[in-house]
């Protein structure tokens, strides 16, 4: 579509603005990052922005509308994989977009255009998920802070990337801008080849591997080589990466569950 794409480093901030250029139109953030969870300094980002004219459309999926407020933080555009949280079951496939009231009637003719509805059985499932959404969210933000914690005594563990703990990247934004956390989040082995992580993953007796995050249940996927996809900066982290999302069931079981996962990496180790 003639569309060219700058990345950019998480951490820029009002940085951003060396990245604008006479074409920019738009600057689509998201936070946290997908798998590495940065948390970014969207205000300064979208100060920037609009200095030049240009809008930011955010993917709030991880937050919700509930943990970041987009539009007092200076977002133009909200977008949700309301798949996620807010279906919260894994069983309907539901987006959203969400504008300022400068821009619903362009986004109205383009959904008209390019013809998207959702059927109204997911619409059932979703305005269902949403009557809970406030409750589920407490409790995965619970049962992860308590793995997530769990995790850092690992030997195995070399650093957990948990927009709540203060060693990751962006924290002191989440802080200061969002209202809680979720079951989702990462963490970085200290070393592990390929056939130590399967065997890990292999045998989970509660854990899935999934992409789609944010129902029910806990899921687990693992990452070699995270530098291979990142352009804009470096990660200088060796071990492979861990990305959980930590469900609803009882967080005992779920420890128990990483517990024997562990057993079974350090067999191949
Ligand atoms: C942050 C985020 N946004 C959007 C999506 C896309 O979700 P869907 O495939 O349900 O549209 C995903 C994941 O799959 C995601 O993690």
């Amino acid at each position: 579509m003639g569309i060219e794409t700058t990345f950019y480093d998480p951490m820029i901030g009002a940085g951003i603005s060396n990245l604008i250029q006479d074409n920019t139109k738009i600057i689509f953030v998201e936070a946290p990052c997908s798998v590495t969870m940065e948390i970014q300094d969207i205000p300064a980002i979208a100060k920037a922005a609009h200095k030049h004219d240009v809008l930011v459309m955010m993917d709030n999926t991880w937050a919700t509308p509930l943990h970041f407020k987009v539009f007092d933080h200076g977002v133009d555009v909200s977008i949700h994989a309301g798949t996620k949280y807010i279906v919260g079951h894994s069983d309907a496939m539901v987006g959203t977009v969400s504008t300022r009231a400068a821009h619903f009637e362009q986004l109205c003719n383009m959904s008209y255009q390019m013809g998207y509805c959702l059927s109204p059985d997911d619409a059932y499932l979703a305005l269902r998920g949403l009557r809970t959404l406030k409750i589920r969210l407490k409790q995965h933000e619970a049962n992860g802070l308590k793995i997530a914690k769990w995790l850092e005594g690992r030997p195995e563990v070399d650093h957990v990337r948990h927009p709540a703990f203060e060693s990751c990247p962006g924290h002191e934004y989440w802080q200061r801008d969002f209202t809680g956390a979720n079951g989702l989040f990462s963490f970085v082995l200290k070393q592990g080849h390929e056939a130590a992580t399967t065997a890990m993953m292999e045998g989970m007796k509660y854990f899935k591997m999934g992409f789609s995050w944010g129902g029910y249940e806990s899921l687990i996927l693992t990452y070699h080589g995270i530098g291979r996809y990142r352009t804009a900066t470096g990660w200088t982290a060796t071990g492979p990466l861990v990305r959980l999302h930590v469900g609803l069931e009882d967080p005992d079981d779920l420890i128990a569950d990483l517990e024997n996962a562990f057993e079974r990496f350090n067999q191949k180790i």
